[in-house]
């Protein structure tokens, strides 16, 4: 695992888009992994201002997203969909039939986390993942006591979750009470993934899950067993990993 502690979130934005821009250069038939939340935010936006500097196409490539709550409309104001092509889709030349994405409007919902997994098993799997770390060192939406051997299925979101995610819907009664996610199986078959953790909220899980044991209790702590993780965490994130 390599970690990178960078002095604020402006410069993990920065470091966060130059890995993707490199890798996405290296090999621009790219299936990247994404996540939202206001983590990744910063490097979507570098994204997008390296795109209109003609530094880097994502024409030939593919995109998975993580998750999606459940049940709600593609085009909600706070679905994930909505948010994913407000901050990156919509501003990029990603062709629109290899945006991935969880229905959170699917009537059956085993039947579509099959389909998703079909669709990632199709494309070869991840070659990037993105992932953002929640307070309680969830990863996705695969919550703390998730089984690492699940594939993508439905959750439950926890009542913290609900409550951290309560800013971006204005009150807790209007968060999804379930969301699907890829689970902890799917992401760790990524070939690289890159975890972003920034503010001292997230301080606790961070070392948690890179200096603790290996935990179902803390879903991030699986990533130590992958062959080929980076972190990027501004100092705030890191203080408790001394
Ligand atoms: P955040 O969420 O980026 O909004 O902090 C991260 C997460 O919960 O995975």
């Amino acid at each position: 695992m390599k970690l990178e502690i960078v002095p604020d979130y402006a410069e993990l934005s920065r470091r966060a888009a130059e890995i993707v821009i490199a890798e996405c250069r290296k090999r621009p038939q790219i299936v990247l992994g994404l996540a939202t939340g206001a983590t990744p935010i910063g490097m979507y936006r570098q994204l997008v201002q390296a795109y209109q500097r003609g530094r880097v196409s994502f024409l030939r490539a593919t995109t998975f997203n993580l998750d999606e709550y459940y049940p709600i409309a593609p085009d909600h104001p706070h679905s994930f969909r909505r948010f994913m092509h407000q901050q990156l889709f919509d501003q990029v030349d990603l062709a629109a039939e290899r945006i991935h994405f969880l229905r959170g409007t699917a009537a059956d919902v085993e039947r579509e986390c099959s389909r998703y997994e079909a669709e990632l098993e199709a494309v070869g799997g991840i070659d990037l993942q993105v992932l953002g770390i929640g307070e309680n060192g969830h990863i996705g939406f695969n919550e703390p006591g998730t089984p690492f051997h699940l594939k993508t299925h439905k959750v439950a979101l926890t009542e913290q979750t609900m409550r951290a995610n309560a800013r971006f819907f204005g009150s807790l009664a209007d968060v999804p009470r379930h969301a699907l996610t890829m689970g902890i199986c799917s992401i760790m078959r990524s070939r690289k993934i890159l975890l972003l953790a920034s503010g001292e909220k997230k301080a606790d899980a961070l070392a948690a899950a890179l200096l603790g044991p290996v935990t179902e209790a803390v879903p991030a702590s699986v990533l130590q067993l992958h062959p080929d993780v980076t972190v990027i965490a501004d100092k705030a994130a890191a203080q408790r990993l001394a």
